[in-house]
């Protein structure tokens, strides 16, 4: 990584010159780096639009994909957001009265891709070359029906990676998770931010709200679980974010 420190208040920023290359196993040296970003500053909007902290005065719901969502009834709750970020393959068919209807923005990777339509923002904090590979690709070859459009593609910095691992966790784990960067994401864009659906199983697991968890040594992965547990309730405490923490 080349930049240190927060990143420019908007979070939502091009990507610019740095990336980890041993994260995640990346091989791949600079200059396939530099030929990557270069196609997605080419092909994707430099400034995505983004809510102005204390002028649009908007309200964000971010919705974790915990097993404590199950029967939990926030549907409602999170549907009256502005807006709802969601991650993975965080559903919401099936799942309505306890996780929701709308989504306006989720993140995803390769791996946990799902169809999203034109109305949801694809959020994207990259972990290794092969996910911006990834979304030039998506946008190149096929023609993405009723999918979102480039101008609505938000590739975050991935200084924002090492900025949320190294000031708000600590240096703990091996990286953050998904969904403990949109909630800084979101504590960076909305003017009050909710969260739902954060925090592992009775046995330590990141089991999820729509199946039966197959790998009970899953733990909560390369990520330090508990100490993003901990940062949340933190941030509750002191009133930054409104916490629901399930059933
Ligand atoms: O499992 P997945 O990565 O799709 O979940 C999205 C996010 O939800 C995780 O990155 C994690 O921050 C949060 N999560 C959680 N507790 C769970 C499952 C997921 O806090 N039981």
């Amino acid at each position: 990584m080349a930049e240190r420190g927060p990143p420019h208040r908007n979070c939502a920023s091009p990507l610019r010159f740095c990336i980890s290359q041993r994260m995640q196993g990346e091989r791949r040296n600079m200059t396939f780096f530099k030929k990557t970003t270069q196609e997605i500053f080419e092909m994707f909007p430099a400034f995505p639009p983004v809510p102005k902290p204390g002028v649009d005065g908007c309200t964000c719901a971010v919705v974790g994909n915990s097993i404590n969502l199950k029967g939990s009834h926030y549907g409602k709750l999170i549907d009256f957001h502005d807006f709802v970020f969601r991650m993975n393959r965080g559903k919401t068919q099936g799942f309505e009265e306890d996780v929701g209807t709308r989504t306006t923005h989720r993140a995803m990777y390769p791996e946990s891709a799902m169809n999203i339509d034109n109305s949801t923002y694809l959020v994207l904090f990259p972990f290794k070359i092969w996910d911006l590979q990834w979304l030039v690709k998506a946008f190149t070859n096929i023609k993405l029906k009723n999918g979102p459009s480039k101008q609505s593609v938000m590739v975050v910095h991935p200084a924002f990676m090492k900025y949320v691992h190294e000031s708000w966790l600590e240096g703990a784990g091996r990286y953050p998770s998904t969904g403990c960067m949109v909630v800084i994401l979101a504590l960076h864009l909305c003017d009050e931010v909710s969260l739902f659906g954060f925090g592992a199983d009775s046995d330590g697991n990141w089991s999820h709200y729509w199946e039966t968890l197959m790998n009970k040594r899953l733990h909560t992965g390369p990520h330090p679980g508990s100490v993003e547990y901990d940062m949340i309730l933190k941030l509750a405490k002191h009133g930054r974010v409104d916490f629901y923490s399930g059933r």
